[in-house]
């Protein structure tokens, strides 16, 4: 049975989210009254997960430290680790090999917010042989997102913000993988961006058939640009998520 730990990713810069980002983190920024950060921390505790990494940027770090400490006041461990540069989600992974050791990882996007309990999907994966667990959700704009591309019920590619995508399923910031992610970042070269992408990562994963999926029950949100922030924010309010 695999071990997990947590993992929030909160560096980035949040350029789509700016000026409310200049002076703050974004995943400080409030959402329906709490810390955009205490969503995806509750996913974890919630889950049963005490031992959690939090990734900052440089610039804002102090702010997560100052609002989270060691986690005792949510129920946790906390570790954190500052990443220098946002050189995407595969950089911010690369600082928690140490932290995760022999154990496996939850890793969620600081700003995407579940409803979903996440107890049934974690002891599905802790209970079978792949590497990876992916997320996928219907969404009505799937170019923004990665989007899953299957034959029948077989995942066959995670195709990055496609002009033309093949369906509306997009994967959302929630992964689970075993301690091989780490050889797999070593092996993913940087994009046109130069970011190493989660979406380079997952394919390598579901190309050598160890990847699994699941379609979300629950409403989700990612909370990164203007628009979406203040969605997520009313339906939270509204109706505690998307009803
Ligand atoms: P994004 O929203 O893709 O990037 P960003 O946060 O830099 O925002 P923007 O595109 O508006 O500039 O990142 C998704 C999540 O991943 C976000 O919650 C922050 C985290 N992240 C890191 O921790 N390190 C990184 O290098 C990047 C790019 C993102």
């Amino acid at each position: 049975m695999k071990k997990i730990k947590g993992i929030i990713l909160a560096g980035g810069k949040g350029t789509r989210l700016y000026p409310l980002t200049k002076v703050t983190n974004k995943h400080l920024l409030p959402i329906a009254g709490e810390p955009m950060i205490y969503y995806p921390l509750r996913s974890l505790t919630s889950a049963g997960i005490k031992d959690i990494m939090i990734i900052t940027g440089v610039e804002h770090s102090s702010g997560i430290t100052s609002m989270l400490g060691s986690g005792k006041e949510n129920g946790c461990n906390i570790t954190y680790r500052v990443q220098d540069r946002p050189d995407g989600i595969g950089g911010a992974l690369k600082l928690c090999k140490d932290f995760v050791g022999d154990s496996s990882c939850v890793v969620i996007l600081g700003d995407n917010i579940f409803k979903e309990d996440l107890q049934k999907h974690i002891n599905t994966f802790q209970a079978g042989t792949d590497d990876c667990m992916l997320f996928f959700k219907r969404v009505p704009d799937p170019r923004r997102y990665g989007v899953g591309i299957f034959d029948d019920d077989k995942l066959l590619e995670v195709e990055e913000k496609p002009d033309k995508p093949k369906t509306n399923l997009a994967c959302v910031g929630i992964y689970f993988y075993t301690n091989e992610v780490f050889d797999v970042v070593d092996q993913v070269k940087p994009s046109g961006r130069g970011e190493y992408e989660v979406t380079s990562i997952n394919n390598v994963f579901v190309k050598n058939g160890k990847c699994s999926y699941a379609i979300l029950d629950d409403w989700w949100s990612d909370a990164g640009t203007m628009n979406s922030y203040h969605k997520t924010n009313r339906a939270i309010f509204e109706d505690g998520g998307g009803g």
